[in-house]
């Protein structure tokens, strides 16, 4: 087999080129390729210097992730970084591309960085529950200060070649063909007579006490229960303490230390599910339609949010609304979207970006677009209305889309002539800015607009989850059952502010009482109104919330609701405690911990999981886990609620399930599927697996 790395020599420079399509993966090939190459360089007595450099689009990649799970094998990269840095003659690393992780770890194993415009180095370890680990937490501090490597390593992020060049992390900034450029670099240096410098041979960076302090304060708040963040300033503060030798066993021992923990096992299982997720059996080798242009039906909170999206995707956008005075409205909200998408620096300039956006009243508009999504009031009658006039107006082929959060979409698809060409795009708010998109499939829908769908998606660079057609579809569903298990807890003792901590507690960004406060609680209100019809009598009424609704508290936007807001920082509402001890009356109280808060919380969003999975509402386990994932604010490192309910064990939470549906079968009806499960001695991952 031939070697993915090349050792060629020109004069006096030799090159070493890592052709490793289509990534340019670190395997176990380019490991020995780059260490065999630099043995070579040693012995070649006509090469004065070399330089490494990428294939194709990357410098090069990180680790291969066909090698995951399996035992590695030598030379490990931590050793063909030494291995570069040991060499006797200087080395370049010439980059043009992405050096992300390992691959910015090789370029700090050289002597000599040089970047083309274009190029970025980071570390984006963290997010696979890990922190560099060939010496990157050790060079880099050498290089840039502590200050840039407490920036980018506990963040997993990165930095351009520009600002690489501002923090000392490469020497040489260019323009140009790497290859060119890094001759002419090569033979400048070699006119100046470098020498060898390698990065371990230079002094610890300098220890900065309130940059640890900051750092830390940061990321415990921010990292919200995962390690390896913290793990990640610990080792670039044992850059500053230890020799660099002793640095990098420290930095190994760190590294390994997460290696085999749950959190790893979970950001991998999150990682694999991304890729997973949009590969469903019933699209392969089906195409999508062409989509060239979209419109939009009501330029509201979402319509406006899913134009935005669309326009910052380079698509043309008609939007129609139902008057002058809105069609202006939605223009305000997404010119203010796109103007703050420049400030963030994902958009270079907002108005050649709204020469896209057409706003219109006359549906007649919309005769041309390929695609168009309703974002109208979430009334099936006004749904009804607005898909017969799209039916009238839309071009054969169009695919005619519906954002409804809950509605039947079978039903929606109905009103049209062309049902087959219906579907469901359930964006989540701010729909410019939430990765996740639900895509509700009616039996009806033809397998070409699915397939459009998802190729829309990732057009959007958004996160796509197929989901079947029923109330909530897989998110809102199962939110709707656990937010119910909260409901459920506050009758039987434990205080919403309890729950909230006990929650974030667990990794969410909110509790479900902050949250409801955020969103604004009329929207639960209406919920429960329009389910008022066809509730269960055994169900619970949360006649608290009702109360608080009455009295005009809706949240946030009122100043108070669960909390009391003085701008957006809340403190405990106590005027909500005679509420809520009105609703329990003389229901015997628990004492809860917030251990048994999180084990109701999340045994009832898995068990209702578990139902979604086992209707074929979501296709399997992991669809589930993306959408809590994405869209909900699961915590990544936990995998997703079945990974987790995987770890603890489905018969434990299976028992705990019969156990509290002693006191209220209605709501702890396990579910089928999870019964099956325990009884087969089986996990969601097997069903996963066996899905693949
Ligand atoms: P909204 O009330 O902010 O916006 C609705 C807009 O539709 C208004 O601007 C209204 O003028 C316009 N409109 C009403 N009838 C129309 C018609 N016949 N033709 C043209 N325009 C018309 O509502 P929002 O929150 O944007 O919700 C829209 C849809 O998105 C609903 O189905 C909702 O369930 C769904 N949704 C809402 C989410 C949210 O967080 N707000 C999240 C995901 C979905």
């Amino acid at each position: 087999m031939t070697s993915p790395v090349r050792y060629d020599v020109t004069g006096e420079i030799a090159v070493i080129t890592i052709a490793n399509p289509p990534v340019n993966a670190l395997g176990h090939a380019v490991r020995q390729g780059l260490w065999d190459a630099i043995d070579r360089f040693d012995a070649d007595a006509q090469a004065r210097i070399a330089i490494i450099l990428g294939e194709g689009a990357l410098f090069l990649g990180g680790a291969d992730i066909s090698e995951f799970g399996k035992p590695p094998k030598e030379p490990h990269l931590p050793d063909v970084c030494t291995h570069i840095e040991r060499a006797s003659k200087p080395v370049i690393a010439a980059v043009h591309g992405p050096a992300l992780g390992g691959g910015c770890e090789v370029a700090l194993g050289a002597h000599y960085r040089l970047a083309i415009k274009g190029a970025r180095f980071g570390f984006p370890e963290v997010q696979l529950g890990l922190i560099p680990g060939a010496g990157g937490s050790q060079r880099m501090p050498r290089l840039t200060g502590v200050g840039p490597a407490l920036d980018m390593m506990p963040a997993g992020g990165s930095v351009t070649a520009d600002q690489a060049l501002d923090i000392g992390l490469i020497d040489h900034l260019a323009e140009g063909d790497v290859h060119e450029q890094a001759m002419i670099y090569a033979k400048g240096l070699l006119a100046d007579g470098v020498d060898v410098r390698r990065v371990g041979d230079l002094p610890c960076p300098a220890y900065d006490a309130d940059a640890f302090d900051a750092a830390r304060t940061l990321w415990t708040r921010k990292a919200r229960g995962e390690v390896a963040p913290l793990t990640a300033i610990d080792a670039v503060e044992a850059a500053t303490r230890l020799p660099f030798d002793e640095g990098i066993k420290e930095e190994r021992r760190l590294f390994l230390s997460l290696m085999e923990t749950p959190q790893r096992a979970g950001m991998i299982h999150a990682f694999f599910n991304d890729r997973k997720v949009s590969k469903l059996p019933e699209l392969k080798g089906v195409a999508p339609r062409e989509i060239a242009s979209v419109g939009v039906i009501g330029g509201g909170t979402m319509g406006a949010g899913i134009a935005t999206a669309c326009l910052l995707a380079g698509l043309p956008v008609t939007l129609v609304e139902r008057d002058e005075a809105s069609a202006e409205k939605a223009r305000a909200t997404i010119t203010g979207n796109l103007d703050a998408a420049v400030k963030r620096g994902k958009l270079k300039d907002a108005e050649s970006t709204l020469t896209k956006l057409t706003t219109v009243t006359d549906y007649a508009a919309l005769s041309d677009v390929d695609l168009a999504i309703e974002a109208v009031f979430e009334d099936m009658s006004v749904k009804h209305d607005v898909f017969t006039k799209l039916d009238a107006v839309m071009k054969p082929g169009a695919v005619l889309a519906t954002n409804t959060s809950y509605l039947d979409v079978t039903e929606i698809a109905a009103a049209t002539s062309r049902p087959a060409d219906v579907i469901g795009l359930h964006f989540f708010s701010p729909a410019h800015v939430m990765k996740l998109l639900e895509i509700v499939v009616p039996d009806t829908t033809a397998p070409e607009v699915t397939a459009t769908a998802f190729a829309l998606a990732k057009r959007l660079k958004k996160t796509a989850v197929k989901a079947g057609v029923c109330d909530g579809f897989i998110g809102n569903r199962i939110l709707a059952t656990y937010r119910g298990a909260a409901d459920r807890m506050i009758l039987a003792g434990a205080s919403p502010w309890e729950i909230d901590a006990a929650i974030k507690a667990f990794g969410l960004p909110m509790g479900p009482f902050e949250m409801g406060d955020l969103a604004g609680l009329d929207i639960g209100y209406m919920t429960r109104q329009r389910k008022a019809p066809d509730r269960d009598p055994r169900d619970i009424v949360p006649t608290w919330a009702d109360a608080m609704y009455h009295n005009g508290w809706l949240g946030q936007k009122t100043g108070q609701g669960y909390y009391t807001y003085e701008g957006r920082k809340g403190t405990p509402n106590d005027a909500v405690k005679p509420l809520i001890d009105e609703a329990r009356g003389d229901r015997p109280q628990l004492d809860f911990t917030p251990e048994m808060i999180q084990r109701r919380y999340m045994a009832a969003m898995v068990n209702e999981a578990a139902k979604v999975v086992g209707e074929g509402i979501a296709a399997r386990p992991l669809d589930v886990d993306v959408t809590l994932l994405y869209g909900y604010g699961f915590p990544r490192w936990r995998g997703g609620p079945m990974h987790w309910a995987d770890s603890v064990g489905l018969d434990a939470l299976l028992n705990d399930i019969k156990d509290w549906a002693k006191d209220d079968p209605y709501f702890w009806q396990p579910a089928p599927l999870l019964e099956q499960l325990v009884a087969e001695g089986r996990t969601f991952s097997d069903l996963n697996e066996a899905s693949a």
